[in-house]
């Protein structure tokens, strides 16, 4: 343990992508405050984080959309850097309940950023997603894509989130790093912190883990007739360990002075692009089982294909992942199997 280093906020940490950063983090050395609100997540996650890492996080139970809460927390404790995951993420449900995620994402923000600025904080890392860039026309993604017109209320809160951050690093003692995630999956090896899908599924790996569990009875692929080599829609899954190091790899460039802008954005993906197709074949071939499934219509506010160029995390954050889609896949099945 390195006890110079300061405390790390994580705000939804105990979601997640935010449970296995706070496992990086503390492999690390670094004094980790979570602050969630149990909305979508397990208190009984805080003890998956302990048992793997030996050490039990300060946790602070906390509605980020209040006000003098945020302000409480922030007089009570002495942060130097920020992680904010606290987030509502479901795209279909953020159509029908737009004023939900804006009130969750956009004014949560606000409210950490006031803080953060009153308060001297300079360091942010900023859950972003591959939605800003929606249907690329260059593939593989780089940062210089351009931002299309968000395709859902909780693609346009990252968007704003994004434009919001970079407004404030302008004037004040504020650095940022937004990272632009692709698709997440798998979990810790341990099997102590997983993906917990409230409800039905939404996102295809819970869906076909479920489905091989015999919890859903088939799995539907949405459209087999994209332009793509087998038909079905391709994207860039990328196992959560990796991702959760590109958020050390990125806190350490902020607090090492290393960043070249006030904001920067990287992309965080594996660089490599599975089909749906590929997606379920590579689970055979890892679990040996065999899965139901059917073709149906595309689901709207699908995009076709999407995977990202990582040269400039690669190179900016020395990062790069280690870990494949068998190994994602793999740990996605031995969670589904303890569940
Ligand atoms: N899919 C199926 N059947 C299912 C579920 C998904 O065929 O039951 C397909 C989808 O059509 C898509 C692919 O599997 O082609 C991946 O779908 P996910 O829902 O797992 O992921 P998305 O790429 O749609 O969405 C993810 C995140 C969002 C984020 C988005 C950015 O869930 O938060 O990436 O593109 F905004």
């Amino acid at each position: 343990m390195n006890n110079k280093k300061g405390k790390i906020l994580v705000t939804g940490g105990l979601g997640f992508i935010g449970s296995h950063t706070v496992v990086e983090l503390q492999n690390e050395g670094f004094e980790v405050v979570i602050i969630d609100d149990l909305s979508n997540s397990r208190i009984e996650v805080l003890d998956g984080i302990t048992s793997i890492t030996g050490v039990k996080p300060a946790f602070v139970q906390l509605d980020l959309k209040s006000k003098s809460l945020v302000t409480g927390f922030f007089e009570d404790h002495d942060i130097e850097g920020v992680i904010h995951f606290a987030a509502s993420k479901a795209v279909g449900e953020s159509v029908q309940e737009p004023l939900k995620y804006y009130e969750n994402n956009i004014t949560t923000l606000i409210y950490l950023l006031q803080q953060m600025t009153a308060n001297r904080v300079g360091n942010l890392i900023f859950s972003s997603s591959c939605t800003v860039y929606g249907q690329a026309d260059e593939l593989p993604i780089t940062e210089k894509a351009s931002i299309k017109p968000a395709e859902s209320p909780y693609g346009n809160t990252k968007q704003i989130g994004e434009e919001i951050i970079k407004d404030t690093t302008r004037v004040n003692d504020l650095s940022a790093i937004a990272l632009r995630y692709f698709n997440p999956i798998g979990g810790h090896d341990s099997i102590k912190i997983g993906e917990l899908p409230i409800g039905v599924p939404q996102n295809l790996i819970p869906f076909v883990t479920q489905t091989a569990a015999g919890i859903r009875k088939e799995l539907s692929i949405f459209g087999d007739d994209y332009p793509t080599p087998d038909g079905t829609a391709i994207r860039d899954y990328i196992h959560v360990v990796d991702l959760a190091k590109a958020h050390i790899s990125a806190l350490k460039r902020l607090l090492g002075k290393k960043n070249k802008e006030k904001m920067e954005f990287f992309n965080i993906g594996t660089g490599k692009g599975s089909s749906v197709l590929d997606v379920v074949n590579a689970f055979k071939k890892v679990t040996n089982v065999a899965l139901n499934y059917k073709i149906v219509g595309r689901r709207e506010g699908d995009i076709v294909s999407a995977y990202a160029d990582t040269s400039l995390a690669n190179k900016e954050l020395g990062w790069k992942t280690k870990l494949s889609l068998e190994d994602a896949l793999n740990s996605a099945w031995k969670w589904q199997l303890k569940q």
